[in-house]
């Protein structure tokens, strides 16, 4: 059936849609959307391709995860390691166990291996002759990094299987995972040592497998559960799964005790279901149950999809939710004077993080919510996403409680608060709200503006509170003494604080611009406005509708800017600043020819030495233009570790990759 024009473009978006947040997944480490929501869309996304047979290679729904990080070697891995297709209720899971019924022309009931689906991070192990030779991770199912010497650390795992023929290849594949109870362990240790705290168990163990340093590797309490074999040579295991696991055990490798055989799908919906009561109970995540056909032929026979086997299921939970107490609701104020709601609750481990407080984000929404203090709400908390208050509970005596106003004048400064757009309110004090300063000062110095190290949030707070500092020009008239008398910090530190602040001086224009703080100015913009009028009298001469001229500049960002150096305040401010030695070198405007003047690059991965902002500013500054996929007009992609799908797309397109290192030859050779 050919698709409706209405079921393409939503097919478009949809892939659009996933394409983005598996950057911000595997990519970026920074979810924005529940993995419920994301599951959601890939599911409807499915649905419609298999519907409409709009399936397609580069499609997300055909592909597994990221790519590996360039700096572990890589694995070719022989049997490619597959996902999960995922389903979310029972509805799902018979539609599952009918297809595979029909595939195998099966009369009666089957078996199904029904395993917990552990949250950790999929690796693969191979051992040569019983012994560990190479351990890796999944990466992007065909290739992946070599995670060897990390995986030689974890204490539950052989470095050789008892019993296993001199001859034999094994490679078994498993998912490696932090206890809840070594997380809180690890975090207790971290915030005696005034260490950073870990977010949540699955990041911890990501990140320690992936740390190129062992030692420090060895130092989180990781463990693993095996899940199935890759190659099996010389060897020869029982032909059920469940078989499999229990020679694994006495091979000496650690399977989970929680698995269990199932007969038909209603025994498999018992497991589930059992398995979701006991899920707090368990000692790590889990996000779902795991339903394999258990004969090893029969699984033959079904066989695969591009990514997914087709003998296999994924049961998912939902979001994990727990009630807790609204304590009270407080108003922070932002570095533009935006006031926010933020409640403060009963601390409740959600998710695998024990959360105390969170965002409101605007009046709206607790109106939405209908929420007051005192009231029991339902906390969710998906993948890595920031806990959100989804519910009051109403009724049994939760309502009540006392109504949450906003105030009529800043928390902090006292100045009145006025309506700004629909939802938005903000302090009207500007820069005489100390709350507003600091968040000022804290952004000057951050380290995508004037990069001061050492100048951090705790003294920001503690050079503005002992009136040290009032304004961001302010810092460049510091001393070592002042530094040095404030607690917590010595005359070494304060020279090197000291050191720091002369160093930023010497800066670019860009940074300068985007230091300021103008609303609605990030760094691309501050490079598009260099890039655009090449020195600061023009932009600060600029009239809106030139501003309005530069690329990415809309009539209101045009009007921020304008009305930011139409003040009095702020043209003394950048007078002072630049009378306090800050520099930069001149550029030339696009009316000259920059170096890379249309070329389009694309940026993908995390870089080592800047951000991807920043590296995106600099080839802005260079003329080129900066997109955010990679297509056929793509002239170069810039690969940062654990770039995936961009970084296959430009090399299935022939296109120019770099890696961080060459980019930063290029930025050599063109001198900037
Ligand atoms: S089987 C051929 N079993 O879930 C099928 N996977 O969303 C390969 N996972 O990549 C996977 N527990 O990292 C399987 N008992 C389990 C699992 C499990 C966790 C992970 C695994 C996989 C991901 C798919």
């Amino acid at each position: 059936m050919s698709a409706p024009e209405k079921v393409k473009r939503e097919v478009l978006l949809l892939r659009k849609q996933i394409g983005r947040h598996n950057e911000l997944y595997y990519t970026l480490d920074n979810p924005q959307i529940p993995d419920a929501d994301y599951d959601e869309l890939v599911s409807r996304l499915s649905n419609l391709e298999r519907e409409y047979d709009l399936v397609l290679g580069d499609s997300p729904t055909q592909r597994v995860g990221a790519s590996p990080s360039s700096q572990f070697s890589e694995v070719k891995h022989e049997v490619p390691m597959l996902s999960l297709d995922k389903v979310f209720d029972g509805a799902g899971l018979r539609s599952f166990d009918s297809r595979v019924t029909k595939r195998l022309a099966n009369n009666f009931a089957l078996d199904y291996s029904c395993e917990p689906k552990v949250d950790g991070i999929a690796v693969s192990l191979l051992f040569e002759g019983g012994y560990l030779v190479r351990g890796s991770t999944r990466g992007d199912g065909e290739r992946g990094e070599d995670i060897t010497q990390n995986i030689k650390n974890l204490r539950g795992i052989p470095h050789k299987l008892v019993s296993v023929p001199t001859r034999s290849r094994l490679e078994v594949r498993g998912e490696v995972f932090l206890t809840k109870s070594g997380f809180e362990s690890l975090n207790q240790t971290a915030e005696k040592e005034g260490t950073k705290i870990f977010v949540n168990p699955r990041n911890t163990a990501s990140g320690a497998m992936r740390q190129l340093d062992p030692k420090l590797s060895g130092k989180v309490p990781l463990q693993m559960f095996c899940y199935g074999i890759g190659i099996c040579e010389g060897l020869n295991l029982p032909n059920r799964l469940s078989e499999v696991f229990n020679e694994l055990d006495t091979f000496g490798l650690p399977v989970n005790k929680e698995r269990q055989v199932e007969q038909g799908i209603d025994g498999c919906l018992n497991y589930c279901n059992s398995l979701l009561t006991m899920r707090e109970s368990l000692d790590y995540e889990i996000d779902g149950a795991v339903i394999k056909v258990d004969s090893l032929v029969g699984q033959k026979h079904i066989g695969q999809n591009a990514r997914t086997p087709r003998w296999a299921m994924a049961f998912k939970f939902p979001a994990e939710e727990k009630t807790t107490r609204v304590l009270g609701v407080e108003f922070q104020v932002g570095r533009t004077g935006t006031i926010t709601p933020v409640a403060r609750l009963e601390p409740v481990f959600v998710g695998g993080v024990t959360v105390s407080n969170t965002t409101l984000h605007n009046m709206d929404e607790v109106a939405r919510l209908g929420l007051r203090v005192g009231n029991t709400v339902v906390v969710r908390r998906a993948g890595d996403v920031i806990p959100k208050i989804v519910k009051v509970l109403n009724g049994r005596g939760t309502r009540g409680g006392s109504a949450i106003v906003l105030p009529s004048d800043c928390p902090v400064c006292g100045s009145p608060i006025e309506k700004d757009g629909a939802v938005l309110f903000r302090c009207s004090a500007g820069m005489v709200c100390s709350a507003q300063q600091k968040e000022t000062i804290k952004h000057f110095a951050s380290r995508s503006a004037m990069d001061i190290e050492g100048l951090g949030s705790k003294l920001v707070e503690q050079l503005v509170d002992g009136e040290l500092i009032e304004n961001v020009s302010d810092v460049y008239n510091l001393n070592v003494d002042q530094i040095a008398g404030l607690e917590r910090m010595g005359r070494k530190s304060a020279e090197n604080l000291i050191a720091a602040i002369n160093k930023s001086k010497s800066t670019t224009l860009p940074r300068f611009l985007f230091a300021l703080g103008i609303r609605e100015v990030g760094d691309a913009t501050a490079a598009a406005l260099v890039g655009y009028f090449g020195d600061l009298d023009r932009i600060l001469k600029a009239s809106v509708e030139q501003l309005e001229k530069v690329e990415d500049v809309g009539p209101i960002v045009a009007f921020r800017i304008f009305s930011f150096f139409s003040n009095e305040d702020n043209l003394s401010l950048v007078k002072k600043l630049r009378h306090s030695g800050i520099t930069w070198e001149e550029q030339a405007s696009s009316l000259s020819v920059k170096p890379l003047a249309g070329q389009n690059f694309v940026l993908t991965g995390t870089m080592e030495r800047l951000t991807r902002n920043e590296a995106k500013a600099r080839l802005i500054e260079l003329g080129a233009k900066v997109a955010g996929s990679v297509s056929k007009n793509t002239d170069c992609v810039v690969y940062g570790s654990g770039a995936g799908s961009k970084l296959l797309k430009a090399r299935s397109l022939d296109i120019k990759v770099i890696d961080e290192e060459e980019l930063f030859n290029l930025f050599g050779d063109l001198d900037v």
